[in-house]
């Protein structure tokens, strides 16, 4: 599926905001406002490390269950990212997108959705996906469930269901390069189907600590893989 497609899609899980800020004396919310102003610079610097789609893991459908505050602190910062950083990202050609169930998003938020992905609806540097209230396998079975049933159905059809019931309405694309960072070495529920081929990259570094140079490396790695899709090396084929 991305194979035709120009550009990296790397997604990242924005991982070790709350034990940046407690290692620190701080709230666990000061990781998240931190880890807000890293967003801007990783997605300032994606272009230049050849990545075309970007998919962050803001917030998964299991964060409601975090406290109250924390959870209402998070959607204030979503809402500010879309609305501060429109103008900048129509100046880079940024298109913001936000991925996810929207039938729990708190009003303000879903207003300041819709206002960026309209104004930046004509950048083509860089495609920015912003996972919020997002769980794979929950898109998945409303995907399957949303197919007529007695039929059957080819895997770009349930991709496309799977885009269309979490508002995504670009072409499909697999995961190129999956980044976790926080030193966890799991998906925690993030674009299951997307990542069936995608290269896994972890890192100790916290997310309020990850920098463009972070990134550069991680896409460094990525290329010096070799992706062989479940065929066999080029060399050893004839
Ligand atoms: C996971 O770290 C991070 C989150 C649940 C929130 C991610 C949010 C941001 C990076 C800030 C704002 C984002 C945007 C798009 C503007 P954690 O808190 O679970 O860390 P821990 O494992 O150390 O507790």
């Amino acid at each position: 599926m991305s194979a035709h497609v120009e550009g990296i899609h790397a997604a990242i899980i924005m991982d070790g905001n709350g034990r940046w800020a407690v290692g620190r004396g701080k709230p666990r919310t000061a990781g998240h406002i931190v880890g807000a102003r890293v967003v801007r610079d990783i997605v300032e610097a994606a272009p230049s490390c050849g990545i075309s789609m970007l998919t962050l893991y803001a917030f998964s459908a299991d964060n409601w269950q975090r406290p109250s505050r924390e959870v209402s602190l998070l959607m204030r910062l979503f809402r500010r990212y879309l609305v501060k950083e429109t103008t900048r990202c129509i100046a880079n050609g940024v298109r913001m997108r936000i991925i996810g169930r929207r039938d729990r998003i708190p009003a303000e938020l879903l207003k300041a959705i819709h206002n960026a992905e309209e104004a930046t609806k004509h950048g083509r540097t860089l495609d920015l996906r912003i996972a919020v209230d997002y769980s794979a396998r929950d898109a998945i079975v409303r995907a399957a469930s949303s197919l007529p049933r007695g039929t059957k159905h080819t895997i770009e059809e349930l991709q496309r269901e799977i885009d269309r019931v979490y508002h995504w309405t670009g072409p499909s694309r697999d995961v190129d390069l999956l980044i976790r960072t926080g030193g966890e070495q799991r998906l925690s529920d993030f674009l299951l189907w997307e990542c069936a081929y995608a290269e896994l990259y972890f890192t100790d570094r916290k997310w309020p600590e990850f920098s463009p140079v972070d990134l550069e490396a991680a896409v460094q790695v990525f290329r010096s893989r070799e992706r062989r899709f479940g065929a066999v090396p080029a060399v050893a084929a004839g």
